[in-house]
């Protein structure tokens, strides 16, 4: 069993396993390459061979204990009738954006991975590439971020779109955050059946809400996901902004909770017994010098728990980091110690 499995079943590890959101991305050159080849970012993440190929990248230059599967949280999406772009500039647009209950009513829970096929493969690939110590971590996008995306029609800076629209039509976005959570439970479990031995899912956006508002609205929609994969056995992290949320997240059924990185490691994993961290390093951290990264590195070092952790940055890793400040990053997670 890999490093990263025993962690997060807050079983003892010789060291924190340790993989980095967004590993295969702007920052490596080789994936600049393959992302060229491609065309596009939809084709590279569409071609089973070259998302398989930009995957696998990280992992053969850093040997991080995990690899996950390259793809986007928009993509599920489309076999739900939501047409999107990804444009150059400015994040994902989403073409027709789903702004009230007339429009949610129309999405639909895919059946048999229709629509979602070329991650499955892709996953296939990678895992018999893999060597068999290192996890391979299927994703998927939360409720309410995905919720977000819809209404927003992009990535927006307040959100204030998709709040007022829960708030306005409290049943129906409940209805909406339940359809989104039976979609994405399904796209997990096609992803497990592919070879995936661990899941995540993105809250990306969840910061945006309050913690009241997140246990009533948000926190029913994850736990309802989050139970459809009870019977697979894998290890399932919640990756959730906002530390004000995390008192709110010790009900989920989930093994690990993903912390940003304005939360306090040591504070956040004392609130949630029985559950592994992961995180939490400030993706700006990595644009310091490398000596700024070892100490930064080492102080979230000296705030993790004795057994269940996972070392990671706080949110996805910045297109502009330096190759030699991630490896920074991780000799110091696997100093002895
Ligand atoms: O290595 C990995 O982590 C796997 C790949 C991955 C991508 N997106 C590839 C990607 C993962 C796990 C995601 C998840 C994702 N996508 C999230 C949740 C994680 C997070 O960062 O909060 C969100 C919110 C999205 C939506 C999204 N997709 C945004 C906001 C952007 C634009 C920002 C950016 O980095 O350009 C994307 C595009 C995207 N997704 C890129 C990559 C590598 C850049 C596209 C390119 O190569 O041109």
């Amino acid at each position: 069993m890999s490093r990263l499995v025993w962690a997060c079943r807050r079983e003892a590890v010789d060291r924190p396993p340790v993989w980095i959101m967004r590993q295969a991305g702007r920052f490596l050159p080789e994936y600049r390459a393959t992302r060229a080849k491609a065309g596009s970012f939809l084709a590279l993440c569409r071609t089973p061979e070259l998302a398989a190929e930009v995957t696998l990248q990280p992992v053969t230059r850093f040997g991080f204990d995990a690899a996950i599967i390259f793809s986007d949280i928009l993509l599920p999406l489309a076999p739900m009738g939501v047409e999107f772009a990804f444009p150059d500039e400015g994040g994902p647009r989403i073409e027709s954006a789903l702004s009230g209950p007339g429009e949610w009513a129309r999405l639909e829970v895919p059946r048999d991975g229709r629509g979602t096929a070329f991650v499955a493969e892709a996953i296939a690939l990678v895992r018999g590439k893999l060597p068999a110590e290192v996890a391979l971590i299927g994703f998927c996008g939360a409720p309410w971020t995905l919720a977000s995306y819809l209404i927003e029609g992009g990535t927006s800076r307040d959100h204030a779109a998709v709040r007022a629209a829960m708030l306005s039509h409290p049943d129906e976005f409940r209805r909406l955050l339940d359809v989104l959570a039976d979609a994405m439970a399904a796209y997990l479990r096609q992803q497990v059946a592919a070879g995936a031995g661990v899941v995540q899912i993105f809250d990306s956006w969840a910061v945006a809400l309050s913690a009241p508002s997140y246990g009533d609205f948000v926190v029913p929609a994850l736990t309802r996901l989050l139970r459809q994969l009870d019977d697979l056995g894998v290890p399932r992290i919640v990756y959730v902004s906002g530390g004000h949320l995390v008192p709110v997240l010790a009900a989920l059924p989930c093994e690990v909770v993903s912390l940003d990185w304005r939360t306090d490691l040591a504070a956040a994993a004392a609130v949630l017994p029985g559950k592994a961290v992961q995180g939490n390093l400030d993706p700006a951290a990595l644009l310091a010098p490398p000596e700024a990264v070892r100490a930064a590195t080492r102080a979230m070092l000296e705030r993790v728990p004795a057994s269940g952790y996972v070392a990671n940055l706080g949110h996805g890793i910045l297109p502009a980091t330096p190759i030699a400040s991630a490896q920074a990053f991780l000799d110091v997670v696997r100093e002895p110690r």
